[in-house]
C-alpha cells in the first residue's frame, strides 16, 4: 500500500497567514462596513516599469513569429540573462562565471529546494525569527526531528534580538547548513561585512555551507553594507546565494529569480565543482527553465534604464517605510529595520504577546499587521509591518493607528 512522506505530518500547521485571514474575516463579519487596512503582507503593489513592460512585450512578440519563436530553453536560464546577472555582481566587485548562475522561477522555490542536494543528516541552523520556508522545506526533506512545541528537534535556532541587533552570533556547536537572510525578512536588519565575515570564517573552519538569501538586497542604500555575501572574501568557497526579481522589479507575479552555486564549494564527500553539478542535475531533472517571457522582462530590468526605473519604485516603498517608522516611533513604540529594508520590526507595547497585539491593532485601528511569533520563538513580543503598499493606504493606516490605537 502506498505511504505518504510522513515528514509532512511533522510540519507544525502553517498557522501564520491562515490564522491572520481567519481573525481578519471574523472581525469583518462582526463589524460590517468597517474598512480594514493591511500592513501585513510582503507583496508588491506598484506596476511594472515601462522598460520592463517593453521587455516582456518583446518576449511575447517573439513567440508570435516563426522566425523568433522558442520553446523549451536551457534549464539553467537564457545565457544572455545569466551573463547580465554576472554583470550585476561585477558592479559589486564580485566575479562569477555564467555556469555558476542558475535562473529560476523565484527565490522561494530555490530556498526550499536547495536542501535536497545535501545529506539528510546535515545539521541545519536558521536565524530566529526567519522566513518560514527555510525550516519547513527542511522538515519536508527529512533534515529535522519532530516539532517540539514551537521548535523542531535537530534544528539550531540562532536568536536575533535587541541585544545582538537582530543578527545572530555564529553557532556554538558544529552545524552544516546555515540559512542567512539579509536584508532580513521579518526583522529588516541588514548584516554588516564584519558580521558576514564571522559566518564565512565559521563556515570555512567547520566546512559548513551558508545559504544566503538576498531577495531584498536592492533595498540597501547604505554603501557600507554588503548586497551580496560574495563581497566577503572566502565566501565563494562556502556560500550559495539566492536572489529574485520579485522585490527589486515587481516580479512577484511574473516569477523570476536566481541561485548562485559557485564551483569552489566543497563538502566532505564533494570535491571542487560537485555541488554546482548536483544543483545542475537537480534543476535539469526537476525544472524546465523559467518562462522565456519572464526572462526577457528580467533582461530589460537589468539594463541601465530598467535598473534606474526600478530604483524609483524601491524609493517609493522606502518612503512608505519612513512614514510608518516616524509615526510609530512618535507614538513611543520601539521600531527596528525599515532603513535598508522594506520591513519594520516593532516591539509590542507593555510586553504584550504578538497575537494579543494583533487583535488590539485590528479592533482599535482596523489595521492588519503580522505577529512576530509566526516567524519563530524569538519573534514573540514583536510584530512585522510591511512597507509594500499604495501610499494612500499606508497614510490612511498610519493615521488610523495614530488616532485610534491606545498604548
Ligand atoms: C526572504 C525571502 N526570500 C524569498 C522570498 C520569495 O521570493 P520569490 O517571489 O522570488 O519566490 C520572499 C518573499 O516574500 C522572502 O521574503
Amino acid at each position: 500500500m502506498v505511504r505518504i512522506n510522513e515528514n509532512y505530518d511533522k510540519l507544525a500547521s502553517s498557522y501564520l497567514f491562515p490564522e491572520i485571514a481567519r481573525r481578519t474575516k471574523n472581525f469583518s463579519e462582526k463589524n460590517s462596513g468597517v474598512k480594514i487596512l493591511r500592513l501585513g503582507i510582503g507583496n508588491t503593489t506598484e506596476p511594472l516599469t515601462p522598460t520592463v513592460i517593453k521587455g516582456l512585450k518583446s518576449g511575447v512578440e517573439k513567440l508570435a513569429d516563426v522566425k523568433t519563436y522558442t520553446g523549451y530553453g536551457d534549464e539553467q536560464g537564457d545565457l544572455r540573462l545569466r551573463k547580465a546577472i554576472c554583470e550585476l555582481y561585477a558592479r559589486l566587485g564580485v566575479s562569477l562565471e555564467h555556469d555558476e548562475v542558475f535562473v529560476s522561477d523565484g527565490a522561494k522555490p530555490d530556498s526550499a529546494n536547495i536542501q535536497s542536494i545535501f545529506n539528510t543528516a546535515s545539521v541545519i541552523a536558521v536565524q530566529d525569527p526567519a522566513y518560514p520556508v527555510y525550516v519547513d522545506s527542511n522538515v519536508i526533506g527529512g533534515h529535522t526531528g519532530k516539532a517540539n512545541g514551537v521548535v523542531y528537534e535537530k534544528i539550531v535556532y540562532m536568536p536575533c534580538n535587541e541585544e545582538n541587533g537582530f543578527f545572530p552570533q555564529v553557532p556554538k556547536e558544529k552545524v552544516d547548513l546555515i540559512y542567512l537572510c539579509s536584508p532580513n525578512n521579518p526583522t529588516g536588519a541588514v548584516a554588516t561585512k564584519e558580521q558576514l565575515k564571522g559566518f564565512v570564517d565559521y563556515a570555512t573552519k567547520n566546512k559548513a555551507i551558508i545559504i544566503f538569501d538576498s531577495a531584498y538586497s536592492s533595498y540597501i542604500s547604505d554603501k557600507s553594507l554588503p548586497k551580496s555575501i560574495y563581497e566577503i572574501s572566502g565566501a565563494k568557497d562556502c556560500a550559495i546565494e539566492i536572489n529574485s526579481f520579485s522585490k527589486s522589479a515587481g516580479f512577484t507575479g511574473v516569477r523570476l529569480g536566481w541561485c548562485i552555486v559557485p564551483k569552489n564549494l566543497i563538502a566532505e564527500d564533494a570535491p571542487f565543482g560537485k555541488i554546482n553539478s548536483l544543483w545542475n542535475r537537480r534543476q535539469t531533472t526537476m525544472f524546465n527553465g523559467a518562462s522565456n517571457i519572464a526572462q526577457e522582462g528580467g533582461l530589460a530590468a537589468l539594463t541601465e534604464e530598467g535598473l534606474q526605473e526600478n530604483q524609483g519604485i524601491i524609493e517609493y516603498y522606502m518612503e512608505n517605510a519612513r512614514i510608518i517608522h516616524s509615526a510609530l516611533s512618535e507614538m513611543g513604540l520601539k521600531v527596528y529595520g525599515g532603513i535598508n529594508a522594506p520591513y519594520l520590526w516593532v516591539k509590542t507595547p507593555n510586553n504584550m504577546k504578538s497575537w494579543e497585539f494583533f487583535d488590539k491593532m485590528l479592533s482599535e485601528a482596523h489595521v492588519v499587521i503580522t505577529p512576530g511569533s509566526g516567524f519563530g520563538p524569538s519573534g514573540e513580543g514583536y510584530f512585522r509591518v510591511s512597507a509594500f503598499g499604495h501610499r494612500e493606504n499606508i497614510v490612511e493606516a498610519v493615521n488610523n493607528i495614530k488616532n485610534n490605537l491606545k498604548i
